[in-house]
């Protein structure tokens, strides 16, 4: 193998995608998932790959800074792809200090121990995968581009923020060669059951209400996860140092729209009557520092790396129920335990 990468929460849901594209693909590379293992961490997600000669497990947090540091020594990782995070908004509000934690100092971790490590810059790459809510909240028009100023407003993507300044700082500062994306929504399978679409896969699935924040007019730029692990790729073999990427599906949607096209979909596939679950839907109190709208001007990685989305979203969708439905005991691992206590605290007051 003539190339060790090191690829950060590779357990979570972005994270597994990415690595199983990279050590099918890569068989050269050694392929290394540094992970903890939180709530949203499943080493189910990978079972398919577990046992490619290529890939290595190493349960490790971020936060660890002697952790990090002694894996990078032993192992001289060239690449490092960091996905590792706290990713939910809906979290940030109840404690901040676990992103802060998570997403400042386990970057600045991970940057410390390359610039530790490599010597020289020749070869090597740090790839910061971020999030296009740290441009903050659109209104009803225009477009994030990568120039558009930092204007983050919840402490998910203040804490993502700060990661993607760290980074673009060590680039400035030291040198290091880095590259930045800032990706729109995703979705797809192994997703964890809080964020709005499996969320709502699991609920209509179960009967249960579909908690529709505020008046469920906020709108969102959906992308099939499969066709943001396939931008990573392009990203990491091709990007230029020192880049900012947007990823985005160019595919806006309202939050209610979206809802109704997938109790339409849920309804086809579990054989019951069309419009019954949107009987489910449910408006609750709005999230506090709601962002109105997020869209994603994704024509720099189109035109100068050649990526567009493979999937419509129509048919994501599709794949996704498909999945969620027919991996019953992935769901029913994953929403056992420490999260059944957490999504019962979230919405007993709604
Ligand atoms: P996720 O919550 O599904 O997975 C996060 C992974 O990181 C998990 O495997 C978890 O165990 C691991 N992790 C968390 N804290 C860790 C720590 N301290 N040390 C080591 N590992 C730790 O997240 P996701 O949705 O797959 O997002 C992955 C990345 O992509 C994040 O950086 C997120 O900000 C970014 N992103 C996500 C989206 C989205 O729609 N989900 C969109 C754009 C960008
Ligand atoms: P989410 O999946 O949490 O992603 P993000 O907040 O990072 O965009 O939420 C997507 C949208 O759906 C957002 O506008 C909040 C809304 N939402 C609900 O209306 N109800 C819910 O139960 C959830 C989880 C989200």
């Amino acid at each position: 193998m003539n190339k060790t990468v090191v690829i950060t929460g590779a357990a979570g849901f972005i994270g597994s995608h990415v690595l199983r594209l990279f050590v099918n693909n890569y068989p050269e590379y050694k392929i290394i998932n540094l992970d903890v293992l939180t709530y949203a961490g499943n080493l189910e997600n990978l079972r398919d790959i577990e046992s490619k000669p290529n890939y290595q497990f190493e349960r490790i947090d971020i936060t660890d800074e002697e952790a990090v540091l002694s894996l990078f020594r032993k192992e001289k990782p060239s690449g490092v792809i960091h996905l590792a995070a706290e990713s939910h908004v809906d979290r940030s509000i109840e404690d901040p200090n676990a992103f802060i934690r998570t997403n400042v100092m386990g970057t600045a971790n991970l940057l410390n121990a390359c610039r530790d490590i490599w010597d020289s810059w020749e070869g090597k790459r740090f790839f910061h995968v971020s999030t296009d809510e740290v441009y903050g909240s659109l209104g009803e028009t225009g477009f994030f581009l990568e120039d558009t100023p930092y204007d983050p407003q919840s402490p998910y993507s203040a804490s993502k923020a700060a990661s993607d300044h760290l980074v673009r700082a060590y680039g400035n500062t030291y040198g290091m060669p880095f590259v930045l994306t800032n990706c729109s929504n995703n979705y797809g399978p192994n997703q964890f059951p809080e964020k709005l679409i499996p969320l709502f896969i699991h609920n209509i699935k179960n009967n249960k209400p579909l908690p529709v924040y505020g008046d469920g007019k906020y709108t969102r730029d959906w992308l099939y996860v499969v066709d943001h692990a396939r931008a990573i790729d392009m990203v990491f073999h091709k990007g230029e140092n020192g880049r900012t990427y947007n990823i985005g599906g160019f595919n806006e949607w309202q939050n209610i729209d979206l809802i109704k096209v997938l109790c339409a979909q849920m309804d086809e596939k579990l054989g019951r009557e069309e419009g019954s679950s949107l009987e489910l839907i449910t408006y609750v109190k709005d999230r506090p520092g709601h962002d109105k709208r997020y869209a994603i001007d994704a024509n720099r990685i189109k035109s100068e790396l050649g990526w567009e989305p493979s999937v419509t979203f129509e048919q994501g969708l599709s794949k996704t129920i498909d999945w969620y439905l027919s991996n019953e005991e992935w769901l029913d691992n994953v929403t056992s335990g420490s999260y059944q206590d957490y999504y019962k605290e979230m919405y007993q007051g709604h």
